[in-house]
């Protein structure tokens, strides 16, 4: 098999690629590689190990994935103020989850890195004008027309650019007091508090902060304990533009393996998985935690051969399975998949991205997802892993920290007459903070009733 080659950073470059760009100057981007491969690197390996063994806790049953963020960051949204708000919606999230679930949250944001997009089509014809399809900033821009259209490698080193910066403050915001346990009150932002999520939210906030001060007052002193003081925050994107993701792969000192750090994990689409594609090509010689997304058209076959060439030592933590079925097919797609994966003992995190199987265009011609299909999703996606005895690994969600209304329903009870007042996705609809803290609230009551004790039925 192909796969049995040996690898190297560009093993990949000589297998069939897809979603590539058409970069219309090769020596352009040979050059914008070449300088990207002298830049610092955003994260460092022992970061990324440090990853993998919490996932292997949710490999394990003994911790919970939340994966979430934009659906693609954009260069002309990297406001600090933006960064903090979607960093308070997950921390939120991570905390209303903690608590009823008793369940430690490993939180990873689709942030400081994700503007690569995989496109339905190559092109876009708009009036009988035909142009390639926007790809996400990293490659080229939203707006219709042959310049803004084109594929800019410096597009590459501005992507690095606003990383380096969106994770300069994250790592400030959460080891540098503002992610402090103590500040639990402080994350929920105005616009939210006054809803019914947002109360919620602040009762859970009042018994944490109660807890708090019972500890104080018995005399164990909380300010030393680094890990109510600041929380570990991961980083990942889809590693779509191979050139980006090779240009910032590095050999670890340490352990003379290689890492790819541009984030500490890394997954391939639904769109880029096959199997002697370059995207698995080019991911299997990294030693990041890698996602692969798993639509309904996958085989058990597929997915198979998939962990063998991505986890050949059945390393738990390295595989994260990332189910996008959608809510009217999970229920027949998924069951086989976990079930055979579990016979075979293979250690992987199950996670369920209830977003992307649930899109579709609102009649005013918006793309959109309804709050109910996705819930319906991730309750069933809980009731598959609860029959078969299999541990429901996480969630991994597209959100932003404002009050946008492109996702209907849910707490805010959005309409479709109401899609056009704050759509500001430039890709796919995001939840709103309320929303995703409404989502928060549900799947922490599916956790708190999951029964360990094994499987059910089917
Ligand atoms: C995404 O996560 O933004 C995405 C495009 O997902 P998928 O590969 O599952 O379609
Ligand atoms: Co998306």
């Amino acid at each position: 098999m192909a796969t049995d080659s040996q690898w190297t950073l560009d093993s990949w470059r000589s297998r069939p690629i897809a979603q590539s760009p058409t970069w219309p100057d090769d020596e352009h981007l040979a050059r914008v590689e070449r300088e990207l491969a002298t830049k610092p690197p955003l994260v460092f390996a022992g970061e990324a190990r440090r990853l993998q063994e919490h996932l292997a806790q949710v490999a394990d049953g003994r911790a919970f994935l939340l994966q979430a963020g934009d659906c693609a960051e954009s260069f002309d949204e990297g406001s600090a103020d933006s960064i903090r708000d979607k960093l308070k919606v997950i921390l939120q999230m991570a905390v209303t989850l903690t608590y009823a679930s008793g369940v430690p949250v490993i939180k990873v944001g689709r942030i400081a890195g994700q503007f690569a997009k995989p496109r339905s089509a190559p092109m876009e014809v708009i009036d009988g004008v035909s142009l390639e399809a926007f790809r996400g900033h990293i490659v080229n821009s939203e707006v219709f027309s042959p310049e803004a259209r084109r594929p800019d490698p410096e597009r590459l080193l501005t992507a690095y650019h606003q990383s380096v910066a969106t994770l300069n403050l994250l790592r400030a915001f959460t080891t540098g007091g503002f992610a402090a346990l103590s500040r639990v009150h402080a994350w929920n932002q105005e616009f939210v508090s006054n809803s019914t999520e947002g109360k919620r939210y602040a009762m859970i906030a009042d018994e944490i902060e109660r807890a708090l001060a019972f500890m104080k007052a018995c005399g164990i002193d909380l300010h030393d304990d680094a890990a109510l003081q600041g929380v570990d925050f991961y980083t990942s994107h889809e590693a779509l533009i191979l050139p980006y993701e090779q240009a910032l792969t590095r050999r670890d000192s340490l352990s003379g393996d290689f890492y790819d750090c541009s984030a500490h994990m890394l997954w391939i689409g639904d769109r880029t998985r096959e199997l002697d594609g370059a995207h698995v090509e080019f991911l299997r010689g990294v030693s990041n935690p890698i996602g692969v997304k798993v639509g309904p058209k996958i085989t058990l076959d597929d997915l198979r051969r998939l962990s063998d060439v991505l986890n050949p030592q059945n390393t738990p933590g390295r595989l994260t399975l990332i189910s996008r079925m959608g809510h009217t097919r999970i229920s027949d797609t998924l069951p086989p998949l976990v079930s055979a994966l579990a016979d075979e003992g293979r250690a992987v995190v199950w996670a369920c991205d209830p977003m992307h199987g649930n899109t579709f265009m609102a009649s005013g011609g918006l793309k959109t997802r309804h709050f109910d299909d996705i819930m319906s999703e991730v309750s069933q996606f809980f009731a598959v892993h609860q029959a078969l005895g299999t541990w429901p690994g996480g969630l991994h969600i597209e959100l932003t920290g404002g009050d946008v209304t492109e996702c209907l329903g849910g707490g805010s009870r959005l309409d479709e007459g109401d899609l056009d007042v704050n759509y500001t996705t430039i890709c796919d609809p995001r939840l709103n903070a309320t929303q995703s803290l409404d989502l928060a609230f549900h799947v922490a009551e599916f956790l708190r009733d999951y029964d360990t004790s094994g499987a059910t039925s089917l």
